[in-house]
Order: C-alpha cells, then sequence, then structure tokens
C-alpha cells in the first residue's frame, strides 16, 4: 500500500546525528516539518511532549535520545526516564491525537551473543543499561496502542556529528598505528541511509518493528580498515580483541539486525562499502571548504 506522506511533522532530536540528516531530508522534500529544541521539547516533560504534539501533527518522527552507551551504565535511572518512560508518553500523546510516531531503536535490545541475524520480532533481552531503557521506550510504545513505526538500528556514522568513522578518520592522520576489535560483528548504518530509507518505509505504509542497516555486515576492525583506505592516510590498522579495550558497558560479540523484511518493501539495503564511501567523500570536500 503506498500512502501520501503525513504532514505536518514533528522532528524531535533535530540537533542529532539521524536528525541532521532528517532535516535536509525533509527539506529536500518541501515538506511542512518543525523541529522544536530541548528546551521547548524535552522528552522528561510531560507538559512540553503536550504542547508540541498538537492536534494537527500527522507524524512525530523521534530521533531524540539518551545515547551515551557507557556513562548509562552509572545513569540508568535517568536513560530510562528518556528512552523508556518519556517515549511512553511521547506514544501515549500521539495515541490521544492521532498521529503516527516513527521511533528509532537500537541493536542493543538483544542479547548480542547470537550467530545469525536478529529478526524483527526476536524477543528483547538487553545486553546493557542502554539497552535496557531502550527496550522500555519499545514496550511502553506497543503498550499506548498509537500508530507506531519503529525503526531499530546499529553502528551509525555520519559527515558530522561524534561517530566512530570521523574518530577513525582522524586518527588516521594523528597515529602510525591504530588497533580495532576484530571480534565484534555487525552492521553499519549511514545516517543519510537511514533517513531516506525511513522516508520509503512511510511512505510505503509500513508499521510495526523493521529493522534498517547499511547492507552487508563486517567488524570493527574490517570497518576502521575500510574507512583508512578510503581517507588514503598512511596508518596500519591492527586487529585486537576486546579483552583489550575494556569498556564500562557490554558491547555485543554479534548484534547483525536481519534486514529482510524492510527489503522485501524497499528494495535492497545500499552495502556500507558504498555508503561509506559516500560519506567520506563528504566529509573530505567540508574540511577542504573549511581549511
Ligand atoms: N548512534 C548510534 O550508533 C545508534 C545506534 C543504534 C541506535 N541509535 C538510535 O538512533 C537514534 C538517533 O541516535 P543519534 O546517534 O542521532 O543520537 P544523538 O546524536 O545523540 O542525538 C540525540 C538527540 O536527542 C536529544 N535529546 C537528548 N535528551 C533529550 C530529551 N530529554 N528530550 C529531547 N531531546 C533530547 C539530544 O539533544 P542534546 O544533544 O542537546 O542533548 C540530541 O539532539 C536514537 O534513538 C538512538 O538510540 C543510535
Amino acid at each position: 500500500m503506498s500512502v501520501d506522506f503525513p504532514q505536518p511533522i514533528l522532528l524531535i532530536g533535530a540537533d542529532g546525528m539521524l536528525g541532521t540528516a532528517w532535516c535536509a531530508v525533509l527539506d529536500e522534500m518541501q515538506v511542512d516539518y518543525r523541529c522544536p529544541k530541548l528546551a521547548e521539547f524535552d522528552l522528561t516533560d510531560e507538559e512540553s511532549i503536550n504542547r508540541q504534539v498538537t492536534d494537527e501533527i500527522q507524524l512525530v518522527i523521534n530521533c531524540a535520545a539518551y545515547t551515551a552507551v557507557d556513562k548509562a551504565e552509572e545513569e540508568e535511572e535517568l536513560a530510562t526516564v528518556i528512552n523508556g518512560e518519556g517515549v511512553g508518553k511521547l506514544a501515549d500523546r500521539c495515541k490521544q491525537v492521532s498521529a503516527k510516531l516513527v521511533h528509532y531503536s537500537t541493536d542493543y535490545v538483544f542479547p548480542g551473543d547470537a550467530d545469525t541475524p536478529y529478526s524483527p520480532s526476536e524477543k528483547r533481552d538487553p545486553c546493557n543499561a542502554y539497552g535496557r531503557s531502550k527496550a522500555v521506550g519499545e514496550e511502553l510504545i506497543e503498550q499506548s496502542g498509537c500508530h507506531h513505526l519503529v525503526i531499530r538500528t546499529s553502528w551509525l556514522y555520519a559527515p558530522w556529528a561524534n561517530n566512530f568513522v570521523l574518530t577513525i578518520a582522524r586518527l588516521a592522520t594523528e597515529r602510525d598505528e591504530l588497533s580495532v576489535v576484530d571480534d565484534q560483528f555487525g552492521r553499519p548504518t549511514s545516517a543519510q541511509h537511514l533517513a531516506q530509507v525511513s522516508v520509503d518505509l512511510i511512505f510505503a505504509g509500513a508499521s510495526g518493528f523493521y529493522h534498517v542497516t547499511d547492507g552487508g555486515q563486517c567488524n570493527w576492525f574490517e570497518f576502521a580498515q575500510q574507512i583508512v583506505k578510503l581517507t588514503g592516510a598512511e596508518c596500519m590498522v591492527k586487529p585486537c580483541d576486546s579483552s583489550q579495550f575494556p569498556r564500562p558497558a557490554v558491547r555485543p560479540a554479534y548484534s547483525v539486525l536481519d534486514i529482510t523484511s524492510t527489503e522485501k518493501i524497499v528494495g535492497e539495503l545500499t552495502h556500507w562499502k558504498d555508503n561509506l564511501a559516500a560519506v567520506i567523500a563528504q566529509h573530505q570536500k567540508k574540511e577542504t571548504i573549511c581549511s
């Protein structure tokens, strides 16, 4: 089923990595959207949710979240207030005004110890505090009964914001050698590609749970190798294992999301090597203009 694009739209978290990509897509589509700043819309403030999600809003796109994965181990309550209860209140409000909610979630709602991709219907069993907070949000969306499209994604990157691609690209110019873990497998996701595929799912009238990532899969070492290759830096990338980089939050060994149901609707998702090449090219262009 194909639908017209619902509008007006409320875009939340527009200043974040994915929100920035969404703004560009909505500008290009010339649709009617508003994107309140944190001071005007806060997931911890129910009044601000009710004020911004008015009767006329047809579509709410929620890119806002508490995303500090390691810090969440110490701040699980705050992470859950934002990613759990706050999202629940947003979903209740969407139900009340009959707006569709597009929400993003994560591979960390799964334990990450599988050896085949996680399907959208797989049971939630989060691997860390951040994952638990996002799982609460997913549950409350389901319980609210609002019209929803929950898109789980993983390993986000973009030509802006703090992310693995820009960090490796910078480190590769500063160091002769980098060690990167090769025992964690997943699917990188270009934020720009994710926003565009989300539009395609909305146009197709998709609802329920879907997974959207780039095509293909890799480990962080392979991802870093490709980043360095594309930047042209003279830096050696060496594989190492996770025990050499202990982090406060558990990272899954295998968190590949199954994208089959998404590909049935929108066609084959672009391979991560192609999306990565596009992002590195944009980043290098920006650097040239700025210098
Ligand atoms: N990044 C990844 O690798 C990754 C992987 C899997 C899933 N995801 C999911 O994808 C979505 C987008 O992630 P992202 O990386 O684009 O996030 P991000 O860059 O950290 O942006 C999150 C945005 O949410 C805002 N925000 C934080 N607390 C808020 C609150 N209480 N009320 C309203 N806004 C609030 C932030 O504002 P301030 O900056 O002002 O705090 C920021 O603009 C999230 O749902 C995330 O869980 C991300």
